[in-house]
């Protein structure tokens, strides 16, 4: 079998990036485990290279990345992407990011966010399955964007129209009918892209889920992800064998737009479309939110991760790079190996306060960095 291509990072240099210092650190092409006290700097480090690689903020927006009294900042990278070695520099200003690939600014982003994959699991990630459906939105939108880039586009344009017909249903004395009908066939369009790419997705994900669940971590329930759709005569499950087509879709939305024309008029806001749908998982069919202990959270949201990684990974044909921050902690010592076992191959940056015993054993080629104040050494 072919080897797919890696993607390694093998020093970054951030500059004015929140309170990290520009040191001088190789990586290990393995696992980087990276310990140090609360506050200095360890989950800024993981988001550095999340944003040279993803040209996106895990945590907020360039505002919020720029360190304190400064107004841009840069992360300098040497890569491995598409089986050469490359310099990556990213520079974020105001609302803009400027790109470069080996000193030059490339046709296009996307060709660059092709080659390279980060796959990652931070804190913040532990509350998609229970908290509110924004978040599991965003999580599954994010995730078929990097399923397949274009999706990006889809996910703008549905924006926009949503924006501009919601603006409308909002004038005074309402909306002009003419003008409000011409949002429909746009609205439908891209609504249906969407709902079919997340269908389609998490029907892969279920099954990927419940696998790594009961088999790869060893619990015992069964686990299934659901759909639940704002659009009526949709399947609420996930748990589908064929893949479905945005087109079964479309005139569905045209039908629901028709249907809610007045409660949108009414409310003064779209009240159908998959901004407004949800998703969860089941154990032995009662929802995780209010049925599962909280190590059986944790544990669903490994295996719903590590399920993400692997068909990430699988569509791509990339070997990634896994960002782990600071979520092993709370796992107990034989859940820890397993779920260990479980990352895809390829470079690992793992975070935590301090080093599990696991962690130590689990790759041969492994290097430990200490964080202080902003400032990544290595210690062995
Ligand atoms: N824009 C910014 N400018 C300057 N400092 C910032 C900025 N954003 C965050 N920080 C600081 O970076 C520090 C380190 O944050 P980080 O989240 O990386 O810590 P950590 O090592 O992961 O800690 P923990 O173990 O608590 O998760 C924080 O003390 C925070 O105040
Ligand atoms: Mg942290």
């Amino acid at each position: 079998m072919l080897k797919s291509p890696v993607v390694l990072v093998h020093s970054i240099h951030p500059r004015n990036f929140r309170n990290l210092k520009s040191s001088p650190t190789e990586f290990s092409e393995g696992a980087n485990f990276i310990s140090g006290a609360n506050g200095q700097g360890k989950t800024n480090l993981l988001e550095a290279i999340y944003w040279l690689i993803s040209l996106r903020g895990k945590r907020g927006n360039i505002q919020d990345a720029i360190s304190k009294g400064e107004d841009w900042f840069s992360i300098d990278g040497n890569l491995t992407f598409g089986d050469l070695k490359h310099t990556v520099s990213l520079r974020a200003e105001g609302r803009s990011k400027k790109l470069l690939i080996d000193g030059t600014t490339p046709k296009r982003r996307r060709d660059y966010l092709q080659l390279v994959l980060a796959v990652d699991f931070f804190p913040e990630d532990l509350l998609i399955l229970i908290m509110e459906p924004s978040l599991r939105r965003r999580f599954i939108d994010l995730a078929c964007v990097q399923y397949f880039l274009p999706h990006e586009e889809v996910l703008r344009k549905f924006k926009r129209v949503l924006t501009q017909r919601n603006s409308l249903l909002k004038m005074p004395g309402g909306p002009n009918m003419g003008v409000l009908q011409t949002f429909d066939t746009p609205f439908a369009e891209s609504a249906s892209e969407i709902t079919s790419a997340r269908l389609n997705l998490l029907s892969q994900l279920g099954k990927r889920t419940d696998e790594i669940f009961r088999e790869g971590i060893g619990e015992k329930y069964i686990a299934a992800l659901h759909y639940h759709p704002s659009l009526k005569n949709l399947p609420d499950s996930a748990d589908f064998e064929k893949q479905f087509e945005p087109l079964e879709f479309r005139n569905k939305y045209l039908e629901a737009l028709e249907r809610s024309r007045g409660r949108d008029i009414d409310a003064g806001r779209t009240t159908v479309g998959p901004h407004l749908d949800d998703w969860g998982m089941s154990l032995d069919g009662k929802p995780v939110r209010t049925f599962a202990s909280r190590g059986e959270v944790r544990s669903a949201m490994f295996a719903l991760h590590l399920a993400r990684f692997d068909v990430l990974t699988g569509k791509r044909g990339i070997e990634p790079v896994v960002l782990i921050d600071d979520v092993m902690s709370e796992l107990d010592s034989k859940r820890r190996a397993r779920v260990l076992e479980l990352l895809p191959k390829g470079q690992v940056f793992l975070t935590a306060c301090d080093p599990p015993p696991e962690v130590v054993k689990f790759a041969s080629d492994f290097a430990h960095f200490e964080m202080t104040a902003g400032e990544v050494k290595r210690i062995d």
